[in-house]
């Protein structure tokens, strides 16, 4: 149960997903959203006060099943759940990707609202990065962060590991989530915990799908229905590569996976990767760590898609 909402200067409240006007009355299972640090840091004080665990869920919004997912599982591990809702301007190296990324304030919190959250944490840039929006510091990620996403948005993790922090600072959350959809993600924010030296369980949660097997993704709302009717070749040409890596070396299965998503009209392979799960390094022999990972970027027109598939 909240308490006293009306300490916190939210604009609003929801419940049962419509926005409710702000009130001075006690109200159970509501969420409110904040916009200011200053008020997340308020509400996080008292609840951990109150001995109360605390959940968090960094998003960028255009919220989808996938997101969902992990605010469900934050909601049934936790006494309080956090969701940020920030398009981090640090974390893009490309200008056209970042002000193309799909903005849905109003539906995600509705949406939020229905999954159970108790604050939808929705900062303004300025708010975010009061001495405007630039990287600060170096953060130590290790060779995880260096490879495949690391290697082709140069800069992207530590603008990742920057907005991550600041929000482990500001919510000090027992818990927070995220998707193996980014799996190399987790191993660099795992590493920046590390690092940092931050007391926080890192939860990894299974890729959400679509009944076609695309990868539920924010940009996916980008496709044109052509597109959208070919992304899920990428998930395909990653299970037909899983058989294949059956009977071939992880050579072969690399060049089969690539050739079998490029076949496709308006589909180009970025990279894909055969690596070890931990540190992401590619192997060369199936045997060579106890778990392989087969990583992929695909571009399909301008739009920019990430998948995996554990291969051992
Ligand atoms: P965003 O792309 O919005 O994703 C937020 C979280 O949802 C991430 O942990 C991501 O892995 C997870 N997610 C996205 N699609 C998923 C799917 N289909 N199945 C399961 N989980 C999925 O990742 C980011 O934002 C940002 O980099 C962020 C961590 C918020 C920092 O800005």
């Amino acid at each position: 149960m909240h308490r006293a909402l009306s300490e916190f200067a939210c604009e609003g409240i929801f419940m049962n997903g419509r926005i409710r006007k702000r009130t001075d009355r006690i109200i159970e299972k509501a969420m409110i959203i904040l916009r200011t640090v200053s008020e997340l840091e308020s509400y996080v004080g008292r609840e951990r006060n109150n001995g109360r665990s605390i959940g968090l869920v960094p998003t960028m919004g255009a919220l989808h099943a996938g997101h969902l997912s992990l605010v469900e599982r934050a909601v049934k591990e936790n006494d309080d759940v956090i969701v940020s809702v920030f398009v981090n301007p640090t974390q893009f190296n490309n200008p056209d990707d970042l002000s193309s990324y799909p903005r849905t304030e109003e539906a995600d919190c509705a949406l939020l609202a229905r999954a159970g959250a108790s604050v939808a944490f929705v900062p303004s840039v300025e708010e975010m990065y009061p001495s405007g929006a630039k990287r600060e510091r170096e953060f130590e990620l290790g060779t995880a962060a260096e490879v495949m996403e690391g290697k082709y948005r140069p800069g992207h993790f530590q603008g990742v590991a920057q907005i991550v922090c600041r929000l482990f600072e500001i919510a000090r959350p027992t818990r927070a989530y995220f998707g193996e959809k980014d799996f190399q993600q987790i191993a660099v924010i795992k590493n920046m915990v590390e690092s940092e030296g931050l007391d926080v369980d890192i939860v990894p949660c299974p890729i959400k799908r679509a009944d076609d097997g695309l990868a539920l993704s924010s940009r996916n709302t980008l496709l044109s229905l052509e597109q959208r009717a070919i992304a899920p070749e990428i998930y395909k040409a990653l299970v037909a590569g899983v058989e294949y890596s059956r009977s071939h070396g992880v050579k072969e299965t690399h060049d089969k996976v690539v050739e079998l998503v490029n076949s496709h009209e308006g589909l180009d392979t970025e990279y894909f990767e055969i690596v070890d799960a931990r540190t992401l390094l590619p192997v060369e022999e199936w045997t060579e760590s106890p778990e392989v990972m087969g990583c992929i970027t695909v571009f399909c027109g301008k739009v920019r898609l990430i998948d995996n598939i554990k291969f051992r």
